[in-house]
């Protein structure tokens, strides 16, 4: 369970994430929503020690997440995709995928030296980044530069890559956002599958999408909680037609191939 209480972050003068409280179970979809500048991406580069915090406090299980130094933070359960795809150029798609599962791996120094234990260690996770790389239809393009693929594949290539280390907790920023047609549904699977296996925390401007998918949802509006609840009393909800759902600004074209 995700416990994120007074969680607050400022810019200079502005308050971005402003004294938020969130509990998202173990298992489970659970929704990011609000209109643009709410504070939702910056909420999740909070959680995922991505900026700086200026107060309050996060635990995963009996993990004080704030605490983490940000490159701990996979190590410590918690994994995220950008709302734009962060990849290494240089890399191909399946190192794009490997790269960064050997802070996850227990071995240590022995990994290094590749001794048995560790080398039982990546062929697991070897089959892992297959496994996820096949899932997204991406395993045709394995060896392929990520900047020689369309947008959406790398899109899918950055939750590849955060599936990939098995989180307990599965941050996505706006997934579906450039996807096409062809693509959303595969995402769509994957994501309903690791709801079942951990939890997910998912920004999503897709209404419709997210009645389909996410058990709850919290909406943000400069920097705080307006409103939460199931999707259904969501949408009715006053504030959050205010603030969101009567701006118009809650649907996108790519992601309504689901
Ligand atoms: N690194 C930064 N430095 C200064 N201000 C920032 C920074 N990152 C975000 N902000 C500001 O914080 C506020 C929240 O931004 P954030 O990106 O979290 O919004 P969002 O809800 O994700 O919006 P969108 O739906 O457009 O992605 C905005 O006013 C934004 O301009
Ligand atoms: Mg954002």
């Amino acid at each position: 369970m995700l416990e994120a209480r007074g969680v607050t972050v400022r810019f200079g003068g502005l308050v971005a994430v402003n004294a938020l409280d969130l509990d998202v179970p173990d298992r489970g979809i659970f929704a990011l929503v609000g209109p643009n500048g709410a504070g939702k991406t910056t909420l999740i580069n909070a959680l995922s020690r991505v900026c700086p915090v200026a107060g309050g406090t996060v635990r995963l299980g009996d993990v004080d997440v704030l605490s983490l130094p940000p490159h701990a933070a996979v190590s410590a359960g918690i994994a995220r995709s950008f709302q734009r795809a962060e990849l290494f150029p240089s890399l191909t798609v399946l190192e794009n995928l490997l790269v960064g599962l050997h802070s996850t791996m227990q071995t240590g120094l022995s990994g290094a030296l590749m001794t048995p234990a560790s080398r039982t260690e990546e062929q697991a996770a070897r089959a892992r980044a297959e496994r996820v790389l096949r899932d997204l239809d991406l395993w045709e393009v394995r060896n392929a530069a990520p900047a020689d693929m369309p947008y959406g594949h790398q899109k899918l290539l950055d939750v590849a890559r955060a599936l990939v280390s098995e989180p307990a907790l599965l941050l996505l920023d706006e997934p579906f956002a450039g996807l096409t047609e062809a693509e959303a549904p595969r995402l769509l699977a994957c994501i309903r599958a690791a709801g079942e296996r951990c939890a997910v925390l998912m920004i999503e401007h897709h209404f419709e999408l997210l009645e389909g998918i996410a058990q709850r949802m919290t909406v943000m509006d400069f920097g705080q909680k307006v409103s939460e609840g199931t999707p259904a009393s969501m949408r009715t909800d006053p504030e959050v037609i205010r603030c969101y759902l009567g701006t118009g600004r809650h649907r996108t074209a790519a992601a309504s191939a689901c």
